[in-house]
Protein backbone atom coordinates (compact mmCIF):
# COMPACT_ATOMS: atom_id res chain seq x y z
CA UNK A 1 0.00 0.00 0.00
CA UNK A 2 1.34 3.07 -0.98
CA UNK A 3 0.23 5.89 0.87
CA UNK A 4 1.55 8.24 -1.75
CA UNK A 5 -0.50 7.13 -4.59
CA UNK A 6 -3.47 8.66 -2.10
CA UNK A 7 -2.18 12.58 -2.37
CA UNK A 8 -3.19 14.39 -4.71
CA UNK A 9 -1.64 18.06 -5.79
CA UNK A 10 -3.49 20.79 -6.19
CA UNK A 11 -2.16 23.86 -7.34
CA UNK A 12 -2.75 27.58 -6.46
CA UNK A 13 -5.19 26.61 -3.60
CA UNK A 14 -5.76 27.93 -1.58
CA UNK A 15 -3.59 30.50 -2.99
CA UNK A 16 -1.82 31.17 -5.97
CA UNK A 17 1.59 29.51 -5.80
CA UNK A 18 0.65 27.34 -3.12
CA UNK A 19 0.67 23.71 -4.23
CA UNK A 20 -2.03 21.91 -1.61
CA UNK A 21 -1.65 18.16 -0.19
CA UNK A 22 -5.12 16.98 -0.64
CA UNK A 23 -5.60 14.21 1.59
CA UNK A 24 -9.18 13.31 0.33
CA UNK A 25 -8.25 10.43 -1.47
CA UNK A 26 -6.34 8.91 0.99
CA UNK A 27 -9.43 9.52 3.60
CA UNK A 28 -12.05 7.90 0.94
CA UNK A 29 -10.01 4.32 0.73
CA UNK A 30 -10.50 2.18 3.18
CA UNK A 31 -7.12 0.20 2.90
CA UNK A 32 -5.25 3.43 2.18
CA UNK A 33 -6.92 5.16 5.05
CA UNK A 34 -6.59 2.11 8.04
CA UNK A 35 -2.63 1.21 6.15
CA UNK A 36 -2.04 5.02 6.98
CA UNK A 37 -3.19 4.87 10.76
CA UNK A 38 -1.77 1.75 11.11
CA UNK A 39 1.54 2.86 10.00
CA UNK A 40 1.46 6.34 12.14
CA UNK A 41 0.68 4.32 15.45
CA UNK A 42 3.45 1.83 14.64
CA UNK A 43 5.69 4.97 14.50
CA UNK A 44 4.96 5.85 18.04
CA UNK A 45 7.53 4.91 20.91
CA UNK A 46 7.37 1.43 21.81
CA UNK A 47 8.90 1.91 24.91
CA UNK A 48 6.36 4.59 26.25
CA UNK A 49 2.56 4.34 26.53
CA UNK A 50 0.73 7.25 25.15
CA UNK A 51 -2.24 8.41 27.40
CA UNK A 52 -3.28 10.99 25.13
CA UNK A 53 -3.50 11.59 21.40
CA UNK A 54 -4.27 15.07 20.36
CA UNK A 55 -5.77 15.47 17.16
CA UNK A 56 -5.25 19.05 15.26
CA UNK A 57 -8.19 20.86 13.99
CA UNK A 58 -9.31 20.15 11.40
CA UNK A 59 -7.27 17.80 9.36
CA UNK A 60 -5.87 16.06 12.16
CA UNK A 61 -8.73 15.00 13.70
CA UNK A 62 -9.70 12.14 11.71
CA UNK A 63 -6.18 9.94 11.79
CA UNK A 64 -5.74 11.44 15.34
CA UNK A 65 -9.17 9.69 16.20
CA UNK A 66 -7.81 6.30 14.46
CA UNK A 67 -4.18 6.88 15.93
CA UNK A 68 -5.93 6.88 19.52
CA UNK A 69 -7.46 3.47 19.17
CA UNK A 70 -4.61 1.79 17.69
CA UNK A 71 -3.36 3.08 20.88
CA UNK A 72 -5.53 2.33 22.93
CA UNK A 73 -5.52 5.75 24.34
CA UNK A 74 -7.83 9.08 24.80
CA UNK A 75 -8.13 11.59 22.20
CA UNK A 76 -8.34 15.11 22.82
CA UNK A 77 -9.04 17.44 20.26
CA UNK A 78 -7.40 21.28 19.60
CA UNK A 79 -9.54 23.33 17.82
CA UNK A 80 -9.30 26.60 16.53
CA UNK A 81 -10.72 29.88 18.49
CA UNK A 82 -14.32 29.97 20.15
CA UNK A 83 -14.87 25.95 19.15
CA UNK A 84 -14.45 24.72 22.64
CA UNK A 85 -17.52 25.02 25.14
CA UNK A 86 -15.39 24.65 28.70
CA UNK A 87 -13.00 26.37 30.33
CA UNK A 88 -9.72 26.72 27.61
CA UNK A 89 -5.99 27.56 27.61
CA UNK A 90 -5.09 29.05 24.44
CA UNK A 91 -2.08 29.70 21.84
CA UNK A 92 -1.51 31.97 19.23
CA UNK A 93 0.99 31.91 16.42
CA UNK A 94 1.93 33.42 13.41
CA UNK A 95 1.03 32.55 9.82
CA UNK A 96 2.53 34.02 6.34
CA UNK A 97 -0.20 36.73 6.98
CA UNK A 98 -1.87 37.70 10.05
CA UNK A 99 -2.01 34.82 13.19
CA UNK A 100 -4.31 32.37 14.15
CA UNK A 101 -5.13 30.63 17.60
CA UNK A 102 -5.95 27.06 18.75
CA UNK A 103 -7.60 26.00 22.17
CA UNK A 104 -7.00 22.90 24.51
CA UNK A 105 -9.36 22.04 27.55
CA UNK A 106 -7.78 23.12 30.82
CA UNK A 107 -8.65 19.76 31.77
CA UNK A 108 -7.91 17.68 28.85
CA UNK A 109 -3.97 16.38 30.34
CA UNK A 110 -3.66 15.69 33.46
CA UNK A 111 0.02 16.31 34.72
CA UNK A 112 2.66 13.92 33.64
CA UNK A 113 0.64 12.10 31.32
CA UNK A 114 2.17 11.33 28.33
CA UNK A 115 0.96 12.31 24.91
CA UNK A 116 1.58 12.34 21.24
CA UNK A 117 0.68 15.25 18.82
CA UNK A 118 -1.27 14.08 15.20
CA UNK A 119 -1.80 16.24 12.41
CA UNK A 120 -1.63 15.52 8.53
CA UNK A 121 1.23 18.04 7.47
CA UNK A 122 3.99 19.91 9.27
CA UNK A 123 4.67 23.08 7.08
CA UNK A 124 6.40 25.75 8.91
CA UNK A 125 5.62 24.01 12.27
CA UNK A 126 3.75 27.24 13.86
CA UNK A 127 0.66 25.27 14.52
CA UNK A 128 2.26 22.13 15.90
CA UNK A 129 4.81 24.51 17.91
CA UNK A 130 1.62 25.73 19.20
CA UNK A 131 -0.29 22.48 20.16
CA UNK A 132 3.48 21.33 22.25
CA UNK A 133 3.29 24.51 24.12
CA UNK A 134 -0.46 23.80 25.44
CA UNK A 135 0.25 20.48 26.48
CA UNK A 136 3.35 22.01 28.63
CA UNK A 137 1.20 24.66 30.26
CA UNK A 138 -0.74 21.54 31.02
CA UNK A 139 2.09 19.62 32.78
CA UNK A 140 2.23 16.96 29.64
CA UNK A 141 4.73 15.20 28.21
CA UNK A 142 5.10 15.59 24.27
CA UNK A 143 6.19 11.96 23.46
CA UNK A 144 5.92 12.56 19.61
CA UNK A 145 5.02 15.00 16.77
CA UNK A 146 3.39 12.75 14.30
CA UNK A 147 2.26 13.79 10.45
CA UNK A 148 1.13 11.94 7.23
CA UNK A 149 3.73 14.27 5.87
CA UNK A 150 6.45 17.08 6.05
CA UNK A 151 7.44 19.42 3.99
CA UNK A 152 10.95 19.95 4.71
CA UNK A 153 11.67 22.37 2.59
CA UNK A 154 9.78 24.92 5.18
CA UNK A 155 12.22 23.39 7.99
CA UNK A 156 8.89 23.18 10.64
CA UNK A 157 10.88 20.79 12.72
CA UNK A 158 13.17 23.18 13.39
CA UNK A 159 10.61 24.56 15.44
CA UNK A 160 10.32 21.56 17.09
CA UNK A 161 12.05 20.21 20.58
CA UNK A 162 10.10 16.80 20.37
CA UNK A 163 10.75 13.57 17.91
CA UNK A 164 8.90 14.26 14.81
CA UNK A 165 7.66 10.95 12.60
CA UNK A 166 6.24 10.84 9.66
CA UNK A 167 5.09 8.55 6.54
CA UNK A 168 6.45 11.34 3.69
CA UNK A 169 8.41 13.95 3.33
CA UNK A 170 8.29 16.59 0.75
C1 LIG B 1 -2.94 23.19 7.92
C2 LIG B 1 -2.51 21.76 8.17
C3 LIG B 1 -1.79 21.86 9.49
C4 LIG B 1 -1.17 23.25 9.43
C5 LIG B 1 0.30 23.14 9.08
O1 LIG B 1 -4.10 23.43 8.68
O2 LIG B 1 -3.65 20.89 8.27
O3 LIG B 1 -2.70 21.82 10.58
O4 LIG B 1 -1.86 23.97 8.39
O5 LIG B 1 0.86 24.42 8.92
P1 LIG B 1 2.05 24.98 9.77
O6 LIG B 1 3.01 23.86 10.04
O7 LIG B 1 2.65 26.03 8.87
O8 LIG B 1 1.49 25.56 11.02
P2 LIG B 1 -5.03 24.68 8.51
O9 LIG B 1 -4.72 25.69 9.58
O10 LIG B 1 -4.97 25.16 7.08
O11 LIG B 1 -6.51 24.16 8.85
P3 LIG B 1 -7.31 22.82 8.48
O12 LIG B 1 -6.58 21.64 9.03
O13 LIG B 1 -8.60 23.05 9.19
O14 LIG B 1 -7.47 22.75 6.98
MG1 LIG C 1 -4.71 21.69 9.95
Amino acid sequence: MNIQDFIRDIPDFPKPGILFKDITPLLGNYEALTSCASKLANLSPRDIKVDKVIGVESRGFIIGGMIAERLEAGFIPVRKKGKLPYEVKSKTYDLEYGDDTVEIHIDAIKPGEHVLIHDDVLATGGTAKAVCDLVEELGGIVVQCNFIMTLDFLNGSDKLKYPVASLLSY
